[in-house]
């Protein structure tokens, strides 16, 4: 398929801005976008479909947080607004409760960047100097072996999601870590 078939960034950004008043979850979908156009360049793929699903992946979860409902309820208005159902399938793959197979890198690579990105995010976040350069695979792991820290994000999820890529989670970690260098503006942070 050609990147000409896929929905505008604009009609995607819109479309996220339409549904997620918190700034906060807004930063989650431009930092997971960063990460799954590097993974959709890394796979030799489609970029722009992997952005788009990073962008979009929790659109509706503003609106619809609960399990059963985040995603169900976005595919109806994503169906509606014209997106294809490789991006609709994807996005509902994320949610392991869905019991979607995750048989493509598509899948594979937006549960593998979704939680380790809003992780990575936090980690930098509570650095006074909020650099991304200073963020380690050992400090990540750290913080991940600390319960207390980031609570929301399920560490199941981030070790699959390494295991699902097949790379190493410290190499998935300066991955990620270097996705995010461009966009570190946009979401608070610095190179
Ligand atoms: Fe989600
Ligand atoms: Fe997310």
């Amino acid at each position: 398929m050609s990147p000409t078939t896929w929905p505008s960034r604009n009609q995607a950004w819109e479309l996220l801005n339409r549904y997620t008043k918190n700034p906060s979850l807004i930063k989650h979908a431009v930092a997971v976008e960063a990460v799954m156009g590097a993974l959709g360049e890394r796979y030799h793929e489609d970029i722009e479909l992997y952005k788009r699903v990073g962008l979009l992946h929790d659109f509706d979860y503003e609106a619809f947080p609960e399990i059963g409902a985040h995603t169900v309820e976005g595919a109806k208005i994503l169906e509606t607004e014209g997106f294809p159902p490789i991006i609709i399938e994807a996005i509902q793959s994320h949610v392991t409760e869905n019991n979607i197979a995750r048989d493509t890198w598509l899948k594979k690579s937006i549960y593998a960047a979704d939680e380790l990105t809003g992780f990575i995010v936090a980690v930098t976040l509570v650095r006074p100097s909020k650099s991304l350069s200073e963020v380690t695979p050992k400090s990540v792991k750290k913080k991940l072996k600390d319960k207390s820290f980031a609570r929301g994000v399920n560490r199941d999820d981030v070790y699959g999601g390494a295991t699902g890529l097949d790379i190493e989670l410290d190499e998935l970690i300066e991955f990620i870590v270097r996705a995010l260098m461009p966009i570190s503006q946009e979401i608070d942070l610095h190179q």
